[in-house]
């Protein structure tokens, strides 16, 4: 999979492909993540990206030039345009699956201010990451590559993503690793009695609990 995140702040993104899991699928060939500065594709003089809005108000809009040029320069016919705004769908573990088959993502990151409208004409989805508004696309850019790339065949154990939460309506369940008593807080009989039966049903019935506690809105659907 290739993946093109355009922004104004490349550096921002310095870091976070850098480390652990994310690196790995680089190295190995398994995704391969340019980040673009849209900024470059200006024909502005002093290369201007956006402009005061139409009608009057507060803020800048970013211009539709910069952004048309950088998208129609990168996207072949596998492309999916993703645009990251808070007045997007909410992205969900299911949308991560359906991105996590396509070849080629762009994701277009505004900052501080609103795209000019007529840009969305250019998207496949408009994503927004939850119910709050942040200064930028460029977060929740690195959160959909990340929870995407870690689904990508052969980047993680499939197994590990299996139980994942999310993937069946049900949270993920507890786990306890070694000493088997951690100030007077001890690990559940059952994990260590060696019957896998009964420990799956346990980690079912945990799972189960939990939704019920947290997320009763996962079992409503
Ligand atoms: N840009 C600013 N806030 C955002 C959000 N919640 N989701 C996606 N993009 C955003």
């Amino acid at each position: 999979m290739k993946i093109d995140i355009l922004t104004l702040f490349p550096e921002m993104f310095s870091q976070v492909f850098e480390e652990s899991i994310l690196k790995r699928a680089q190295e190995s060939g398994k995704v391969e993540i340019r980040i673009i500065n849209f900024r470059t594709f200006s024909n502005d003089p002093h290369q201007k990206v956006d402009d005061t809005p139409y009608g009057g108000g507060h803020g800048m809009v970013l211009t539709c030039q910069p952004i048309f040029d950088c998208i129609e320069s990168l996207r072949t016919e596998d492309t999916k345009v993703i645009m990251l705004t808070p007045d997007g769908v909410l992205y969900k573990q299911k949308m991560a699956y359906t991105l996590a088959k396509e070849k080629h993502l762009i994701l277009l990151c505004g900052h501080y201010e609103g795209f000019d409208e007529r840009i969305r004409t250019l998207c496949d989805y408009e994503i927004s990451i939850g119910d709050y508004v942040l200064t930028g696309g460029e977060i929740p850019a690195m959160i959909l590559a990340d929870s995407i790339i870690r689904l990508l065949p052969g980047v993680i154990e499939e197994e590990s993503h299996l139980q994942d939460s999310f993937n069946d309506q049900l949270l993920d369940y507890p786990a306890y690793t070694k000493p088997r008593v951690y100030r007077g807080m001890e690990v559940p009989e059952v994990l260590v009695s060696g019957d896998h039966k009964k420990i799956d049903e346990f980690r079912e019935q945990m799972r189960y609990n939990r939704t019920v506690e947290r997320r009763p809105d996962l079992l409503e659907k």
